[in-house]
């Protein structure tokens, strides 16, 4: 009895498959069709004609140039994903170009559908990412991190929370990789602070444990 349970759970697991990342394509290419421009909507987006399609679609220039640093956390995300190139569209990556001013941040944020492999181009960054919650509840989520050179890679996996922080006296930039043609990001304190409307302050003390007044100065800080 036990020995056709294994084999059966054997057999399962063979015939069965999750896919982490983007599902794979079906054709040489499809290149997207623009959402505003498309009559159907499904999980992800339709084809443009392949006897209409150019060199133009897989094309994106300027990434040479420095993003607009000046903002609050001091840095820019230049996105290549389906979104800006079409001819990503089914092909299961994507790029960007991070800038950084000088003690610039890019906060703490996930993918919820792409890992990430970073290189550094310029500067000096601190960068870190942590754990999901751990299965023990006794133990806390860990904290890995690294200071970053020109030349150096590293990879956030999928969905956990990261962030890096420009440490030098300079600017710096970094081209990072993506495993989605739609990475997608959620920045936790605009997610969390910053929503429309707002969560429910008695939500926020409560999973926060502080006052309601702690909450509501950090609801204004993402207005
Ligand atoms: C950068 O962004 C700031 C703030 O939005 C703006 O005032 C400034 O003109 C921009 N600089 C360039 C070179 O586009």
């Amino acid at each position: 009895m036990a020995v056709r349970i294994l084999i059966s759970v054997l057999i399962i697991s063979l015939f069965s498959f999750t896919y982490a990342s983007d599902p794979a394509p079906l054709q040489d290419f499809c290149v997207a069709v623009k959402d505003n421009e498309a009559k159907v909507f499904v999980n992800g987006k339709i084809c443009k004609d392949p006897n209409m399609v150019s060199a133009d679609d897989f094309f994106f220039p300027g990434l040479n140039m420095p993003g607009n640093t000046s903002n609050a956390q001091g840095s820019k995300v230049t996105p290549v994903n389906v979104n800006q190139l079409p001819g990503l569209n089914t092909l299961g990556i994507s790029l960007v170009r991070i800038d950084y001013a000088p003690y610039g941040l890019n906060p703490p944020h996930t993918h919820p559908r792409a890992t990430e492999v970073l290189v550094v181009v310029e500067g000096t960054l601190f960068v870190g990412f942590v754990t999901s919650n751990p299965a023990d509840p006794n133990v806390k989520n860990k904290l890995f991190t690294k200071t970053l050179y020109p030349g150096d890679v590293f990879v956030f996996p999928e969905g956990l929370i990261h962030f890096q922080f420009n440490v030098g006296k300079t600017n710096a930039f970094v081209f990072a990789g993506l495993s989605s043609q739609n990475p997608g990001v959620i920045t936790i304190a605009n997610a969390v602070f910053g929503s429309d409307p707002p969560i429910n302050l008695d939500v926020l003390t409560k999973a926060f444990q502080v006052d309601a007044n702690v909450i509501k100065y950090l609801q204004a800080q993402f207005k």
